[in-house]
Parts: structure tokens; sequence; C-alpha cells
């Protein structure tokens, strides 16, 4: 606990000695940047194996959707309950509070899509041991300390707009990864069906704009917080790198046993599909091979 303190002291006293002090947004990446370097690396390795097919994919995806359903309902549940959340906080969250950012409904939209007819709810309970603790641990901790939202918010929304423009480009250039069924009715239509935990509803290139509006905004609702509240917003954030480095280490285990499975699938599928080319290509080699040997 004293080392706890000590460190806590340690952070503000950075914080707040700087001559220009940087905003709350900045003091967040720059004490994450070693968890958010390796969490990068992970999360670009994983989606590389996911990218093989797509019922990998949407494990890691269900993962995440369990983060942003439990921020953005208890968000709106603080919203809802004025008397709950101090003023000034209160303030911040509806400052911030943009449904375009808003990632549950298009996350289940996509996980609605890849798993097709075998059905997928969004109001489902997390139903592993990680995701369970991670949605119970966010509620609890938000309801309580509702200014934590600040670091959510910066962390999940944000990660969109940096990171989440490059994995989505290297979905958009996998070939065959999305399947394609109804609604879909074509490659690209699938594409469209499978992406939109990436796109915001604004037009073409306005993306950069919405992100501004969000980090203009924290700028403006981080003068209303106390320094101890910003100390543990910027704690906070380093807890979220942690808990997201638990879902990834639990989303091997899951991936792990299927990936043998589905390769062995797949190779059956592109065996069935190219059967044709496969036994005039084999018919070719035993020719070769007959030939040679006579010779
Ligand atoms: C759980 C995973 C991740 C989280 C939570 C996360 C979060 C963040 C956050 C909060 C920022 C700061 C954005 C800002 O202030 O505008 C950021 C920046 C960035 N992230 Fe990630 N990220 C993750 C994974 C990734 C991955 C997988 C990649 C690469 C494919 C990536 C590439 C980047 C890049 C290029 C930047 C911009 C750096 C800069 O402008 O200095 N991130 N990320």
């Amino acid at each position: 606990m004293p080392h706890q303190v000590d460190e806590e002291k340690a952070l503000a006293e950075v914080f707040i000695a700087q001559p220009h002090r940087p905003s709350i947004a900045q003091a967040i990446n720059a004490d994450t940047k070693d968890l958010h370097d390796t969490i990068n690396v992970r999360v670009v390795k994983k989606f590389e194996l996911g990218l093989n097919d797509y019922r990998l994919y949407r494990q890691g995806v269900i993962s995440f959707y369990h983060v942003y359903e439990a921020f953005e309902r208890t968000w709106a549940k603080l919203l809802a309950n004025p008397a709950g959340v101090p003023p000034h906080i209160y303030a911040a969250l509806q400052a911030l509070a943009d449904p375009r950012l808003s990632r549950t409904p298009q996350i289940a939209a996509d996980l609605e899509y890849f798993y097709g007819a075998e059905g997928f709810d969004p109001k489902r309970a997390p139903d592993t041991p990680q995701r369970k603790a991670v949605v119970d641990y966010i509620e609890k901790n938000l309801t309580e300390k509702p200014h934590l939202l600040l670091a959510y918010a910066h962390i999940y929304y944000m990660a969109l707009f940096a990171g989440g423009k490059i994995l989505v480009r290297m979905m958009l250039a996998k070939k065959d990864f999305f399947p394609v069924h109804k609604p879909a009715g074509s490659y690209e239509e699938a594409q469209k069906f499978g992406t939109n935990m990436f796109l915001f509803p604004v037009d073409k290139g306005k993306e950069e704009g919405l992100r501004n509006k969000f980090k203009d905004a924290m700028c403006e609702v981080e003068g209303a917080l106390t320094e101890a509240e910003k100390t543990e917003i910027i704690k906070e954030a380093r807890e979220i790198y942690f808990w997201n480095d638990r879902l990834v280490d639990e989303l091997e285990k899951i991936c792990e046993p299927m990936v043998v499975p589905l390769v062995i699938e797949r190779g059956h599928v592109i065996f069935k599909e190219h059967q044709t080319k496969f036994i005039i290509f084999g018919t070719f080699l035993l020719f070769c091979l007959f030939y040679y040997c006579a010779h």
C-alpha cells in the first residue's frame, strides 16, 4: 500500500511539475507507451492469425465487444442518473459523449454478420473467465469512480482512429477472408457487413474531424478535474492495457485448439474447389515421373 501511495504521488508530481504540462490525453499516451508497444505487436500477430479464418477473427472481436459494451453501457447509466455523479464529472461525461463514436451497435453488427445463421445475441453474457472479469471490473470501477471513464473513452476510441485504420486495411487486403452469405450478395458487400467496428458515420475523409472533436472535448473537460482525479485516470490507463493483455492471453488459449481443425477444413475446401486442377496436375506429375524413370 505505501508503495502504491508513493507511485501515485510520483505520477502526480510528474504531471504537475512540467512547465508545459501535457494534456491528459498526451499524459495517458506517454505513460502507457511501453504497454502500447507490446500490445500493438501482440494484436498484429493475433490479427494476422485471425485473418486466416473469420471464425478465429470473431473470437477476438467478441473479447473487445464486451469491453466497449461494458464501458458504454455504464457511461449511459451514469448519464441517466445525475444524482450519483459529481456535477463536474457529469458535465465532462456529457461533453465527451458522441453517439457517432459509440461502438457497441457497430461491433454487434459485425458479430451478427460473422455468426450469420449460427446467431449472435448482443445481450449475451460474457462466456469466458477474462471476459466476465473485465466486464465486472469495468462496471464496478466506473460506477464507483466515473471520472475513470475518460481513460476508457480516450484509449478505446483513439485506438480505432490510429491502429484500427491499419488493421482494417489489412483486413480488406486479405483475399477470401470475409464469408459471403445473406444479407451480403457479393464479396464487396460482405466486406461492408464485417467492418462496421472501424467505420464512423461521417462523410468519407471526415473521420479526422470526429477524432479532433473528441480530442478537443478531452482538453476542455480536463480543466474541471482535480489533480487526484487526473492522476487516477492516468493510472487507470495502465490498468486498461493490463486487461488488454489478459484478454489476448485468453484469446491465445481459445484459438490454439481451433487452428489445426480449421486449417484441415480449409485445406479440404480448397481441394474440393480445385479438385479438377489437382487431378490434372497430379496426372501430369505422374506422367513426368514415369517418363523420367523409363529414360
Ligand atoms: C488493444 C490494442 C490497442 C490499443 C488499446 C491502442 C491504443 C492506442 C491509443 C490510445 C493511441 C493514441 C491515439 C491518439 O492519441 O490519437 C494509439 C496510437 C497508435 N496506435 Fe494503438 N492501440 C492498440 C493497438 C494498436 C495496433 C495493433 C496498432 C498497429 C496496427 C497500433 C498502432 C498505433 C499507431 C500507429 C498509433 C499512432 C501513434 C502516434 O501517432 O504517435 N495500435 N493506440
